[in-house]
């Protein structure tokens, strides 16, 4: 439903005014008030093809923010109401038209009913102008959220910095972090402080609550809970000091209209509650731009790649490329020939296992892993060392979940011939200081493998930077397809790699006697890869480009302090994992509750996290656990859903939970 100011808004989405879902899917598109559904989606289609093609071209182009408005939807149905503002969808261009895809007119937008005919200009979820954060009388309602609310609504708003444009931003001396000079025609940057206080600066109408960082927490419910039972807070955590935040990029970071364009975030689950969406570190959503490149692909370019000289080989050669160009920018690659495609970040460390490796660990070397690994950066050593009779060596972490550099130093003997180290961890969040352990690998004459598959959506990442010898991630971390990802490799370590699997697309010629591989990328991708769904990463990483990963990493950062300090107040629940140097995520546990009893209460309200040991056994032992609940966040969560988050987590604890 489009509405068209906030107070309708508000009203539209308290859980009394939701129709009723069953008597709704009864009706015809028409009893139930719909314009044809037919004709509406014939025009959409025909808009939307226009989108990826219009990619391609490599122009900047306006794509239609707001898809939801053409498309046929229930009412009711979606899962957060922005604040809108009627924009007639003539404003957008609505004649985009590309060779061999249809054109919308100016007419037939013209017989758009007028519920559709406009588009919600979101700028604001949270406080819009002129709403303290105290008051939350005219935000959207989750009912239950509200009694959450005054464990942020009740800081008086006097007691709030006024947000100033961004323009102005001045930061504290100290916090300044030297920025480049903008090139002609780009965004300027600004400088962003670190550690960022709870007043810092918001980028304009994006953060709903300001944070008071060190206010006592004396706040209404809470305090008469507190007084029912032995108080048990996690100690506060210090400001965190997040590396990504250097040289961020002021814009205006549109929430509404981002949120608009992953379709899936206007699903509703558990029996009609909004999708909160917060295991990103398992899978991140995917935008509406990334499925239109899928579909794009297999309807006008699908072929085999490098194999043929007709039409659609070379469009699919071509797409299949230019996303590996795609991939070598947003890593700062020194070239696309370092980029090589595999399933997802597991397949390119068991790559680097299986052909660096078994070519350059022999028995008696020692390679090490932290004590902050996923799962697929130890199997695969493990497998290699007892292949190869080496040794794994182990760096250790501190009570927050910071590696111990001094002792990770320690650990190198001249028979360290590798490092595997992850650039955040998934479990815990933390952010290693990848290249300061990079450089002190290589002093001791060692070759590093970075694991990015959980750093990559969350900040910048610098190949020249870090200067690894081998970087992975996985496509679908990344707002892309599953099953697909990359590894970077620095070219003269990829020139002496072997490959790992025979077969065809990774030789330059084949006799019964012997074969002459290809150089890398293709001698590391036998076989036919996975052609559509490298297109539709390279669309996802279109899509990032344009909102700006520096605007992505301060946004997240704001939403993770938002975070903690949300959690950090419920009686009995441990953040696990408090680095100074961390993204994203929110581990924790909950005194008296099981892990898997917070999952489903959460999942009962919609929300889903994920709970159980995060294929990462040894960081959570390290801590004597074998589980914790990991709320992880992205670019397209909300403050919003972080009160739903600590309001149910709350209500549980508070033994006013569903059920349990
Ligand atoms: N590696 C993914 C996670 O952390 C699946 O959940």
């Amino acid at each position: 439903m489009i509405t068209s100011n906030l107070d309708n808004a508000a009203q539209a989405f308290t859980p009394e005014s939701l129709p009723d879902l069953d008597q709704l899917s009864a009706l015809s598109a028409t009893e139930a008030g719909f314009p044809d559904p037919v004709a509406l989606a014939r025009l959409a289609n025909e808009f939307f093809t226009s989108v990826p093609t219009a990619d391609l071209t490599g122009g900047a182009v306006a794509v239609p923010t707001d898809d939801a408005a053409l498309l046929p939807s229930q009412p009711g149905l979606t899962s957060i109401a922005p604040v809108v503002t009627p924009v007639p969808l003539t404003s957008v261009p609505a004649d985009v038209a590309l060779p061999g895809v249809g054109t919308v007119s100016e007419p037939e937008l013209a017989a758009l009913p007028a519920s559709l005919s406009s588009v919600p200009d979101t700028k604001a979820y949270g406080v819009p102008g002129g709403i303290s954060a105290g008051d939350f009388s005219a935000l959207p309602s989750f009912g239950f959220v509200d009694e959450a609310r005054p464990l942020y609504g009740a800081i008086p708003a006097a007691a709030i910095p006024a947000t100033p444009a961004l323009e102005t931003i001045k930061f504290p001396a100290e916090t300044q972090v030297s920025t480049p000079a903008p090139l002609p025609g780009t965004i300027p940057t600004v400088n962003f402080p670190k550690p960022a206080e709870a007043s810092a600066p918001q980028v304009s109408g994006v953060v709903a609550h300001d944070i008071q960082r060190g206010r006592p927490a004396t706040y209404g419910f809470i305090d008469s809970v507190r007084s029912l039972e032995p108080v048990e807070v996690t100690p506060r955590l210090e400001p965190l000091v997040t590396s990504p935040a250097a040289g961020l990029v002021a814009a205006p970071f549109d929430l509404g209209a981002v949120r608009r364009d992953f379709p899936i975030l206007q699903e509703r689950v558990s029996g009609g509650k909004p999708l909160i969406w917060l295991d990103n570190a398992a899978t991140t959503q995917k935008p509406q731009a990334v499925i239109d490149r899928l579909a794009f692909f297999y309807e006008h370019e699908n072929s085999n790649v490098h194999r043929a000289a007709h039409e659609l080989a070379a469009r699919s050669t071509d797409a299949y490329e230019a996303a590996r160009d795609k991939v070598a920018k947003f890593l700062n690659a020194s070239s696309s020939s370092d980029i090589i495609f595999v399933r997802g970040a597991t397949e390119g460390i068991n790559l680097v296992a299986q052909s660096w490796g078994r070519r350059n660990i022999q028995q008696g070397d020692e390679i090490i892993v932290t004590w902050l690994e996923h799962h697929a950066n130890i199997v695969p050593w493990q497998q290699l060392a007892a292949e190869k009779g080496a040794r794994l060596r182990v760096a250790p972490v501190d009570d927050r979940g910071q590696i111990l550099l001094d002792q990770y130093e320690a650990l190198f003997t001249p028979r360290t011939r590798l490092v595997s180290l992850a650039h955040v961890s998934n479990a815990l969040g933390t952010v290693t200081p990848a290249a300061e352990m990079v450089a002190i690998a290589h002093r001791h004459g060692a070759k590093v493998l970075v694991d990015g598959a959980q750093a990559v959506s969350h900040m910048p990442v610098d190949m020249q930077a870090m200067n690894p010898d081998f970087y992975v991630f996985s496509g679908h971390k990344v707002f892309g397809p599953t099953g697909i990802g990359a590894v970077y490799g620095k070219p003269e370590v990829l020139a002496e790699t072997p490959p790992w699997q025979g077969g065809g697309n990774m030789i330059a010629d084949v006799t019964f006697e012997k074969t002459v591989y290809q150089a890398a990328p293709a001698r590391f991708e036998a076989g036919t890869g996975n052609i559509a769904d490298a297109v539709g990463l390279g669309a996802a990483i279109d899509y990032i480009n344009r909102l700006g990963m520096a605007n992505i990493a301060r946004y997240e950062y704001n939403l993770l302090l938002y975070g903690i300090e949300a959690l950090q107040r419920i009686p009995g629940l441990h953040l696990i994992g408090t680095a100074r140097e961390k993204a994203s995520v929110l581990s924790f546990v909950l005194d008296g509750f099981t892990t898997e009893e917070v999952g489903k209460a959460l999942s009962r309200e919609g929300i889903a996290v994920r709970s159980g040991h995060h294929c990462a056994q040894p960081i959570l032992r390290r801590f004597g656990l074998e589980s914790t609940v990991r709320p992880s966040l992205a670019f397209y969560n909300t403050c919003e859903e972080i009160d739903a988050l600590a309001a149910t987590v709350w209500k549980l604890k508070s033994g006013r939970g569903s059920g349990l």
